[in-house]
């Protein structure tokens, strides 16, 4: 771990948290490096949905730097006393359209957007559907805690048809569109042109926006036997 922690300075910080309660699952800091360090000490505005305690907002602000604009959304109109400089909080339902509509528009547009909110299908696929147009052309959403895919109790269950993680399935065969040979019944979407990567880890999904157009196969080098 102590490797680890001096060369991944947000596992650092959560390891010696010097302010509010954060409460992740410690494997995710490897995601979070591998996916945030580009953004880190630029201007950028990160959403993420469920505050808690507050401790990982305040996380996110010291690890993008002084120029971050961080934002919170919470149901909980408590989180609103969270907010400080640097990080602004808005109480709202991350199920609520109307309210994620809103909050796009006074708020938006996002490099990164966090799902740590309620974890319930619902809430991963409206957020998802409603705030992935807020996320900017090369920026990031990432979804959290997708085991309760797997859990009843979320609203999922081991291959139920509508938990989240099958409709991240689903991603996957977009994201390879521009390949369709059927016609009609698959075309690349808006996804397909958006997004560049799709990253799957345990309990986690990284959408990877970027220009994505037709895929070019290029040849380079002398051919050694006839075709
Ligand atoms: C796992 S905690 C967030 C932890 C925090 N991000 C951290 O790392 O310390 C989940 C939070 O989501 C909030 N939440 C639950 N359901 C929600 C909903 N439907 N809309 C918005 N927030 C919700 C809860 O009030 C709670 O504060």
């Amino acid at each position: 771990m102590a490797e680890e922690s001096a060369t991944n300075p947000l596992r650092e910080y959560f390891e010696r948290n010097p302010g509010r309660l954060i409460d992740k699952w410690v494997h995710y800091f490897d995601v979070y490096h591998r996916h945030f360090q580009r953004f880190r000490g630029r201007a950028v505005t990160v959403l993420e949905i469920g505050v808690y305690h507050g401790g990982s907002l305040q996380m996110w602000r010291y690890d993008f730097g002084p120029q971050a604009r961080i934002v919170g959304v919470d149901r909980n109109p408590r989180c609103a006393t969270l907010a400080e400089p640097g990080i602004e909080i808005h109480i709202g339902d991350q199920a609520d359209r109307g309210f994620l509509r809103r909050l796009k528009a006074s708020a938006g547009p996002f490099d990164i957007v966090i799902d740590d909110g309620g974890h319930t299908m619902a809430q991963q696929i409206i957020s998802l559907e409603e705030l992935f147009d807020a996320v900017k052309p090369d920026g990031i959403y990432l979804v959290e805690d997708l085991h309760t895919s797997y859990w009843r109790e979320y609203g999922g269950g081991y291959r139920h048809p509508f938990s989240f993680i099958e409709l991240a399935k689903g991603l996957i065969d977009q994201l390879h569109a521009w390949h369709s040979r059927d016609g009609h019944s698959f075309l690349p979407t808006p996804f397909t042109q958006s997004v560049t990567g799709l990253h799957f880890y345990d309990s986690v999904l990284v959408i990877e926006k970027g220009p994505h157009p037709r895929p070019v196969q290029k040849r380079t080098g002398t051919p050694v036997f006839p075709d």
